[in-house]
Formats: structure tokens, C-alpha cells, sequence
């Protein structure tokens, strides 16, 4: 038997839990911290463990489970999962409208619910007396797979319907990826050595059609239902505005951005505004809206062809690919010297924007590409994302293209440009290089280097071409005059630069460390590093004592020695010294009697209950350092899904290595006693 009050707290456990799920998932605003969240699945999971009589499939802690299984069951659908007709046009959208008043007939006005068209996979849950009892995908329209295992653990999908308890229900739906986590999922899988999936869509399938309900889990998969397959044992509501009303209410999540109309031009003014607003800052891929006519009735005798619904069509936004011809490369050197090539494109319009040019990125991707000047391309932007050249189209070629290959010699010094071994990028060797210094003083004024707010690429420009300004010392000994003689600065202008210049002189000195630019030394090395030397006594450091701190290997510290080792750099801290910079070493985070003081972790593989910033950042708050590479200095290794080498390094090591569950017990046990 289980205490009542054992089994009162685990049900209000689950209510809570779902609760908390509705909140994200459906209204999008999250009442709780992941924190506070984990906290509550945890407290449910130990009293289930100490009762299992007490676990019910409906449990928020029964949605991975399952061993993996061999083969996809088939599942006849209750009624055929049909497609939509597509409308690419106003003039073919139009002529869809046309079709439905002139079925409907002249007495008739049609309200019409449009919803973004979201790019993943059809759906079909099926839901008894309110419980999720199937999932399975469309399949070809009459038969699909059950994925009922895989789609538990998505966590938007409710396990239970609020205030249902009978009939049946096969609510059907898009399962998706937002761009985020695909672009986590795709991190992991290289990390992994396997190659990512091409798009979300890819992603979101090949997830759902997982063998085993454990990879499926941490994929982080959605889901927003669309349309009803199946509603037996209540009234069905009369319009689809109404079936999604009680979608809602039975906690089952839709996609945003609805409306209802009822006349073709305020679909047309939808169709323009949503792409114009909306469509640029999604959070997953839509590609287009769906409008349908919202009367059941209508819809009924508007009936289907023996493929798609007459009541409804796709109205899709024109592919985010486009074609368009590569007019020049042109090399782009970087803070570090490495020459970047850059497609200058004949300007293309895609997905919302003009596009004139993308990075190659390095040489080996020009080659893996096959590109040459003059080639027509292919390429895609999504969202908001940064577009880039997916492929050459070589049947279009004229015989007059140029092969593309690394300069010998710096577009903006003249110098020298040379690979080192096993690197991938060309590298200006010149130190002095116009380019160079420029992105170096870009990068030390930067919001995560000295912050010198306004001291941006035109300025920097105009400093650098005319001499005044040769290193980041000089930014010191700018005055007045300097400033007046750049184009559009009048006396405020340059005496609010001047102040924020001297304001920047005061920051802490990771800051500065940062700045520098010193190769492989990101924020987390600096601020490691300025904690344990001023910065004389960083320049002084040897490579051997630098690589005894915490997560600084042996080539990061010989990069560090390397750097304050050349007579330059000497100049330049000798100059920022005479400026007034920040030298102090700063005090070390107040870790002493903190749970986690003077332990390392590194993470590996994929976490499913947060992302890495926030595990590192309740590490930081225990007084604890997040490290990227395994040592024998390594406390944990913390071991997410499909980890990789790291895990490995850690067993060979013989460096103790937390599963997740275990990684947030300690961290649970240990805020316990934070002090
Ligand atoms: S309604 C009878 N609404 O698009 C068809 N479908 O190209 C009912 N889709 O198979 C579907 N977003 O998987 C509908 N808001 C939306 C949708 C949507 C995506 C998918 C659906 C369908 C495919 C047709």
C-alpha cells in the first residue's frame, strides 16, 4: 500500500508537471527555472522508485522507455492522411478561393483560419479515454509506422488530455526541430564523426524513425497539431477554429501566428505581412501558410479529390534556394592573418533579403565544391540564418570560368601568404598587415574585449588608412584632433568616444586579456588566466608554468608564451601600461567553502535537460570550472548521448565520469549545501 500522502504528493507532482509542460509548450511562457523543473522530476522519480506499484504509463517519467526495437509496426489510419494542393502563386491562390465560392455557391461566405505551413512530418495520435494510446507517422496516406515509443518522448505531446476521460481522438499534427536544437543535433553528430542531417526537416524525420526511443528523447522534438483525424464519443465542434479551441483547452499544443478572415484580400495581406514580420524570426522552418475554410459544413460539401481536401490549400512562400552567378572571389583577411574567400555574387533576392555575397569559408570547401569564378550557384538561406553557397550547377558552364585558388600573396599587405601543415587556412604572415590590425582593434573593442562602445568598422577604417592609428596602443593616444578629422565627428562625437576610450582603461583585466587576441585564448581562458597573473606577470609566465593551470593544454600555453615572447607585444603592454590600462590580477571568483571549488568538468556528447551554458553556469555558481578538454586535471566528465573521444580520454585517464541524472543529482546534492 501506498501512504495517501505519498500518493497525494505524487499525483500533485504530475499535475504540476504537466502543468509546467502546458506553460512552455502551449502558451510559450515557462513559469519555472530548467532548475526548478528538473527539481520536481527528480523529487517524483525517487518516490516512484521507492513505490513502483505507484508508476503509471501516464507518468511525466515514463516518456523514455522501451528497449530499441527492430522494426516500425504498420498502423492503418482511421481515415486517410491526405496531402494539400499547393498554391505558388496570388494568381493560383486565387484561383483555389475561386473554386470554393463557386462550390459553396453564391449564398454562401466562407470564413477561412489560416496557420503557418510548419516543414517537418505528419503525425497521427491517437488518444483513448484522454490517454496517448499511438503515434504513427503518415506512411503513404492509409498505412504509416508506429512510432508510438519515439513520440512519447516528445515532451510537447501530452501523455493525458485535460478533462477527457472517454471516446477516442486521433489529433493530427506536424512533428518538427526548431533551428536551434537542430543545430545542436548536427554539432553532436559531427562530433560524433558521422555527417549532420541536411536540414531540419531531414532531422525531425530521422529522429522520429529512431530504432531506439533514447535518441529520439534527446533530440528535441515538437510538435503543433493541425487537423482532426478522428473524434468519436463527443460532439464534434461545428468549425475548425472551435476543433482547435478544444485542442487547446485539452492541452495539445498549435502552431502560432493563427488567424481567422473571411475574405481572399485579408489572406493576400496575411500571406505579405506574415512573411514580411514573422516569417525571417521563426524559430523552426515554415514554408508557407495553409488556409481552410473553417465551417465543417462547408467543408463537407466542399468534400476531396482522391489526394487533398478541396477546403484547404498550402500557399507557399518561395524556396529559400535561389540561383544566382559567382561574379568574383575575393579574399577577406582575419585578426589571426588567415585569408577567408568570399563569393561577391550577382545580387539575388531569398527568403526576404538581397544577397550579394557568402563566405566560403576555407579553400578545402571551394574544392569540395568544385567552384570556379563565373559558375552558377545554387544558394540558400533559411530564416534568418546566413546564407551560403550549397552547390555549383555545372551544367551551366560557358568553358569560360576561372579556378579559384589560395593567393600567394595578402590582398591588403602584399606579404607573404603560406599554409602550415595540417592547418586548413592561409595565413598573411605579416604581423603589420592593414587587415590584420584592423580586425585586432575591432576585436579589442568588442563587447566581450574592452567595450568601447562606437569604435566600430568605419571608424576603425578610416583610423587605419590614414595612419593614425598602427596598434591597439595607439587607440590610447588618439586625441580630439585625431578624432575631428574622421568623416561625420563633431565635437560631441569624439568627446563621447574619447570618454568611453578612457572608461575602457578600468576594465577588469580578462577583459584585456581577451582583447589581445592571443591565438586559442577564448573569454573562459582569459578570465582563468587573469585570475591567476597581472598581466606583467602573464607575460612572464613560462609555457610549462602556463600549462599546469586548469584547462590550458600545452598548445594554448605555448601560444600564450609564443605571443607575449615577441619584442612587439612587449612594446605594446609596455605602452598600455604607460596608458593607464588595468594590470591587476583579478580576484579570484569566490569559490573557497563552494561546493564545487576547484573541481573541473568537461562536458561530452548531447544533455537533454540543458543546454551546455546553462550546465556550465550552475557549475560556475558552485564555485566549480566547465573545461573543454580531458585531463588527468579533469574531476568529472560529464557524459551527454552519443558522446565521443572526450568520454573515451576520460576512461583512460581513469577520470571519474557522471552520467546526466547523475551530473544533476550532484549538482542538486551540492546547491543543498552551497554556503
Ligand atoms: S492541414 C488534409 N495544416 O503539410 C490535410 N497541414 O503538404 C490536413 N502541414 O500532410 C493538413 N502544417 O503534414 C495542415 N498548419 C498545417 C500544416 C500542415 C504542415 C503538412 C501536413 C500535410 C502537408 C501537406
Amino acid at each position: 500500500m501506498i501512504p495517501k500522502s505519498v500518493s497525494a504528493e505524487i499525483e500533485r507532482l504530475r499535475r504540476e508537471i504537466r502543468e509546467h509542460d502546458r506553460r512552455y509548450y502551449i502558451s510559450d511562457k515557462p513559469s519555472v527555472s530548467d532548475a526548478e523543473y528538473d527539481a520536481l522530476m527528480r523529487r517524483l522519480r525517487d518516490l516512484e522508485a521507492s513505490h513502483p506499484e505507484s508508476v503509471t504509463p501516464d507518468s511525466p517519467t515514463q516518456r523514455v522507455g522501451g528497449a530499441p526495437f527492430a522494426d516500425f509496426k504498420p498502423v492503418d489510419h482511421a481515415s486517410a492522411m491526405l496531402s494539400l494542393e499547393n498554391a505558388v502563386s496570388e494568381d493560383e491562390f486565387r484561383d483555389w478561393a475561386a473554386r470554393v465560392a463557386k462550390g459553396l455557391g453564391p449564398a454562401e461566405k466562407p470564413e477561412f483560419v489560416i496557420e503557418p505551413k510548419i516543414d517537418g512530418l505528419s503525425c497521427a495520435l491517437t488518444y483513448e479515454k484522454g490517454g496517448l494510446v499511438r503515434g504513427a507517422t503518415r506512411g503513404d496516406g492509409s498505412t504509416g509506422e508506429d512510432v508510438t515509443a519515439n513520440v512519447r518522448t516528445i515532451r510537447s505531446i501530452p501523455l493525458v488530455l485535460e478533462g477527457v476521460s472517454t471516446g477516442r481522438l486521433e489529433v493530427r499534427g506536424e512533428v518538427f526541430i526548431n533551428h536551434a536544437d537542430f543545430d545542436l543535433v548536427n554539432e553532436a553528430e559531427e562530433r560524433a564523426g558521422r555527417e549532420g542531417f541536411v536540414n531540419p526537416r531531414n532531422c525531425a524525420a530521422g529522429s522520429l524513425r529512431q530504432k531506439d526511443p533514447g535518441t529520439t528523447a534527446v533530440r528535441r522534438l515538437r510538435f503543433f497539431a493541425h487537423s482532426v483525424g478522428l473524434w468519436e464519443g463527443a460532439p464534434r465542434p461545428d468549425s475548425h477554429e472551435e476543433c482547435l479551441e478544444a485542442f487547446l483547452r485539452m492541452g495539445i499544443p498549435l502552431p502560432p501566428l493563427r488567424r481567422k478572415v473571411s475574405s481572399v484580400e485579408e489572406i493576400l495581406a496575411f500571406y505579405a505581412e506574415f512573411r514580411d514580420r514573422h516569417l525571417p524570426r521563426l524559430a523552426f522552418a515554415v514554408d508557407g501558410l495553409v488556409v481552410k475554410v473553417n465551417s465543417l459544413q462547408h467543408q463537407r460539401r466542399l468534400g476531396a479529390t482522391a489526394k487533398c481536401p478541396r477546403w484547404a490549400v498550402a500557399f507557399k512562400y518561395p524556396a529559400s534556394q535561389a540561383k544566382t552567378k559567382v561574379e568574383d572571389v575575393i579574399f577577406s583577411v582575419g585578426r589571426t592573418g588567415a585569408v577567408t574567400p568570399v563569393a561577391k555574387l550577382k545580387p539575388v533576392w531569398c527568403a526576404g533579403v538581397t544577397i550579394s555575397s557568402v563566405s566560403l569559408h576555407n579553400f578545402d570547401e571551394v574544392a569540395r565544391l568544385g567552384l570556379k569564378v563565373g559558375d552558377e550557384v545554387v544558394i540558400e538561406r533559411a530564416g534568418e540564418v546566413i546564407p551560403k553557397l550549397v552547390a555549383v550547377v555545372p551544367e551551366s558552364r560557358t568553358g569560360g570560368e576561372k579556378s579559384v585558388s589560395p593567393p600567394k600573396s595578402c590582398p591588403s599587405c602584399g606579404a607573404k601568404v603560406s599554409k602550415e601543415e595540417e592547418a586548413v587556412a592561409y595565413r598573411c604572415q605579416n604581423p603589420s598587415c592593414p587587415a590584420q590590425i584592423k580586425r585586432s582593434l575591432l576585436h579589442f573593442a568588442s563587447r566581450d574585449g574592452l567595450d568601447i562602445e562606437g569604435f566600430g568598422e568605419a571608424v576603425v577604417d578610416q583610423l587605419v588608412d590614414s595612419g593614425r592609428v598602427k596598434s591597439i596602443a595607439d587607440i590610447f593616444s588618439l586625441n580630439k584632433e585625431d578624432l575631428l578629422g574622421l568623416e561625420l565627428f563633431a565635437d560631441k562625437k569624439a568627446d563621447n568616444l574619447l570618454s568611453r576610450i578612457e572608461a575602457s582603461k578600468s576594465r577588469p583585466l580578462s577583459k584585456l586579456v581577451f582583447g589581445l587576441g592571443i591565438r586559442h585564448v577564448g573569454e573562459r581562458t582569459a578570465e582563468t588566466l587573469a585570475c591567476l597573473h597581472s598581466l606583467p606577470g602573464l607575460a612572464r609566465a613560462s609555457a610549462a608554468e602556463l600549462a599546469k593551470v586548469p584547462e590550458v593544454g600545452p598548445v594554448v600555453a605555448a601560444s600564450i608564451a609564443s605571443f607575449f615572447g615577441s619584442a612587439e607585444v612587449a612594446r605594446l603592454v609596455e605602452r598600455l601600461m604607460k596608458a593607464g590600462l588595468n594590470f591587476e590580477k583579478m580576484g579570484a571568483p569566490k569559490t573557497d567553502g563552494l561546493a564545487f571549488s576547484a573541481k573541473t568538468f568537461v562536458f561530452t556528447g548531447e544533455l537533454s535537460s540543458m543546454t551546455r551554458d546553462e550546465a556550465e553556469g550552475r557549475i560556475k555558481e558552485l564555485g566549480g570550472k566547465a573545461s573543454g578538454s580531458v585531463s588527468s586535471k579533469t574531476s568529472f566528465v560529464v557524459a551527454g548521448a552519443e558522446a565521443g573521444s572526450k568520454l573515451a580520454k576520460a576512461r583512460k585517464l581513469g577520470v571519474q565520469v557522471l552520467t546526466e541524472s547523475e551530473f544533476l543529482a550532484l549538482v542538486e546534492q551540492s546547491s543543498k549545501g552551497k554556503t
